[in-house]
């Protein structure tokens, strides 16, 4: 037969008007760094230099703290609550208008595919700030208490995976509930929050509301430990994290994190086994398997094991790797040199410690940082792969018996993010959902991300939810 290839469809990048040098966003304006130091962000996919980031000194954080505070006191603590909602609303319709631009930045930064930044992350950041515009005025009827306040000035450190999406996450809900704040975006994924600044500009939101900070973790430690912010939201390493909870502790800060994971993915032998191996794939290769909430451990019941995997193998190789910007592309660069080494490392572990790799053909571009998909079947529970979180496109596949024992092996991490479930009776959704000990769980379905439903962990996975009504009471204090 012959082989259909797809013909080569990239995205134009003449939509970016990319700047060769980006400063600082504190109090209205973009200003240079105190000390002039900067720093490179890449495109992960070619090694390229996109533009040069001014890196926040201590004094530079000053500032923007500073800034934060007089805005918190004379003009948005003053801003009515309606008013609020229509700053909100108007930077959810400048993001919708500038989603094409926005996709293309994101996916030359980060290295995802423009599939996904396009459909996905773009769409979805807008949709958070729809989403909290609504209760801007309504936070009474939220269910978070009687009069609900603001804390004040917050600090947002947020990480790489999915740069705009998290910090529509962050500053939605803080801006709706009347805080103001100083956000520190990733050191190799600063653009679109810099971009997200001048949208922030168009919309006209009063000065020193949103104080965008770059620079790395030395900036981010320095904002957590600020005596001039109330409340910190981080997300990233459960390290880092553990670190921060170490650093505010016996401080009167609020605090919410969102850590890794390590997420159980069941498959039941009467799933429709079709639409589950759709599931596995966009559980493990979604956003090329940085995804704190990954299905990256796979548990198959024994009797479907070889149908399963057999049915994934011949997914997987349909599976396209290159350029993000490439329309038709599935999986892209893997974001930076460090991350991809870590991958190694991990998959390497998976080999030595016995269980057994495959990976479909697949040529990887010359340039940039890539990882072919990649399953390990033979996993033990013992094994570092089926432990410890490889944030790569990298499954392990795990079998068990009985649901009984389905439950004790995704319970058994000391992580508590994500779970999904497939089979055909929903008294096992119900029965399984109940005994998995994790925030988030799909079933019959994976990966699915909507502003009003709560998203975080259980154990080392993080504290506090974002999104919906629960993730609201992150960002108010009520009155005792
Ligand atoms: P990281 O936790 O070091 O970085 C995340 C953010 O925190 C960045 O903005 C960084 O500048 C900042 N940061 C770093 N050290 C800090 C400190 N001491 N105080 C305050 N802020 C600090 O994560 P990294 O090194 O980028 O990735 C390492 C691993 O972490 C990944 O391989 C993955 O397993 C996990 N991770 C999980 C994420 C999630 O969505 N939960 C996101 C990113 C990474
Ligand atoms: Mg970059």
């Amino acid at each position: 037969m012959t082989k259909f290839e797809y013909a080569p469809a990239p995205e134009s990048t003449s939509i970016v008007d990319l700047k060769s040098e980006y400063g600082l966003f504190i109090n209205g304006k973009f200003v240079a760094p105190k000390g002039g130091k900067t720093f490179v962000t890449i495109n992960p996919a070619n090694e390229k230099i996109l533009a040069k980031v001014a890196y926040a000194s201590n004094s530079d954080v000053d500032k923007a703290v500073i800034a934060a505070t007089e805005a918190f006191k004379k003009t948005w603590s003053r801003t009515s609550p309606s008013e609020r909602g229509k700053y909100l609303y108007r930077i959810a319709r400048i993001l919708q208008e500038r989603a094409r631009e926005f996709a293309v930045l994101e996916t030359m930064d980060n290295g995802k595919p423009i599939r996904e930044t396009r459909d996905i992350d773009i769409p979805l950041a807008a949709a958070h700030f729809f989403y909290h515009a609504g209760w801007a005025d309504k936070l009474e009827f939220a269910g978070v208490g009687s009069n609900p306040k603001p804390h004040g000035v917050v600090g947002q450190i947020i990480p790489w995976n999915f740069p705009l999406l998290m910090l529509a996450w962050k500053v939605a809900p803080a801006l709706a509930t009347g805080n103001t704040v100083v956000l520190k975006p990733a050191e190799t994924t600063p653009l679109t929050a810099l971009l997200f600044a001048e949208v922030c500009q168009q919309a006209g939101l009063p000065a020193g509301v949103l104080n965008i900070v770059t620079g790395d973790g030395a900036t981010g430690a320095y904002l957590v430990n600020h005596p001039g912010i109330q409340k910190i939201a981080f997300t990233g390493s459960t390290q880092v994290g553990k670190g921060i909870a170490r650093a505010i502790s016996g401080t009167s800060k609020a605090l919410t994190l969102e850590l890794g994971g390590k997420g159980a993915n069941i498959i039941y032998d009467d799933a429709a086994i079709d639409e589950a191996v759709e599931g596995i794939i966009s559980g493990i290769f979604f956003n090329q398997g940085h995804v704190c909430c990954a299905g990256s451990r796979l548990l198959v019941q024994e009797s479907v094991l070889d149908e399963v995997t057999e049915k994934l193998k011949r997914r997987m190789s349909l599976i396209r790797v290159g350029d993000p910007l490439d329309k038709n592309t599935d999986l892209g660069a893997i974001n930076s040199k460090a991350q991809l080494e870590k991958i190694h490392e991990l998959a390497n572990s998976g080999d030595s410690e016995g269980a057994q790799r495959w990976s479909p053909e697949c040529e990887l571009p010359g340039a940039g940082f890539w990882f072919k998909p990649t399953i390990f079947s033979g996993v033990a529970q013992s094994h570092r792969i089926a432990r410890e979180e490889i944030f790569g496109p990298v499954l392990s596949i795990l079998t068990f018996r009985t649901p009984q024992e389905a439950i004790e092996k995704a319970n058994n991490t000391p992580f508590g993010l994500s779970a999904g479930i497939w089979t055909d009776k929903g008294s096992k959704i119900l029965w399984t959902a109940q005994r998995l000990k994790a925030g988030v769980i799909w079933a019959n379905t994976f990966n699915k991300f909507d502003p009003a439903s709560p998203f975080g962990g259980y154990k080392e996975s993080g504290w506090g939810r974002e999104g919906g009504r629960h993730g609201l009471a992150a960002y108010v204090k009520v009155a005792k």
